[in-house]
């Protein structure tokens, strides 16, 4: 968790990177993150909706730059981990680690006790990063997301809080 992490991951990432909530002033900066990382990016409406149905979305700031960014939603007992993006020019620094402990502890804090999350089983990055932190396979969602050639599956994944 952010508190307890390693003193390597501190001075790697030292000045520590902030994590806060998202408000409509980061759309700009949102959209222009997700349009380079994603080939069906979400829509500034889709963060609009998330920011105003109350879901827990946050922009991850580092050294005065968006680094990346999270949408999650929290019912009762679970958590759904809508959006996890780091910027592309940030990647590979712990960034996405960093946010996805941070999430992670937010979601102990409301009382969930389990997250979920779906990925493409064609991102080994992010399939990496949630394996890492104990993340598991626990179904399939047949042609969830559109794709070049049609539609792909999508994983779902699931850890226990
Ligand atoms: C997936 C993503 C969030 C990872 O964030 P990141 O800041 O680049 O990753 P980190 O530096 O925190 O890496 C944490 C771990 O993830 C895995 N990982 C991250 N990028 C990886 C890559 N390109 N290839 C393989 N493993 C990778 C590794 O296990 C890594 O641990 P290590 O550095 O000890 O090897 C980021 O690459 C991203 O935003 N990608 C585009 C959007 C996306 O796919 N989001 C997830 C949708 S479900």
């Amino acid at each position: 968790m952010l508190g307890e992490m390693p003193g390597s991951m501190s001075a790697r990432l030292d000045p520590r990177p902030l994590t806060r909530d998202m408000c409509r002033g980061d759309l700009a900066d949102v959209i222009e993150v997700e349009r380079r990382i994603y080939d069906f990016p979400w829509t500034e409406g889709n963060f609009r909706d998330a920011i105003e149905a109350g879901y827990h979305a946050s922009v991850l700031e580092f050294d005065r730059h968006l680094v990346g960014y999270r949408v999650m939603m929290i019912g009762p007992g679970e958590a759904h981990l809508l959006n996890l993006s780091i910027a592309h020019a940030w990647q590979r620094r712990g960034f996405g680690r960093h946010l996805l402990l941070a999430s992670m502890r937010e979601a102990r804090l409301a009382a969930a006790l389990t997250m979920f999350l779906e990925v493409r089983p064609s991102n080994a990055p992010g399939i990496a990063l949630y394996g890492d932190l104990g993340f598991r396979q626990v179904g399939v969602r047949k042609g969830y997301y559109p794709a070049a050639d049609g539609r792909e599956d999508a994983w779902v994944m699931s850890l226990p809080l």
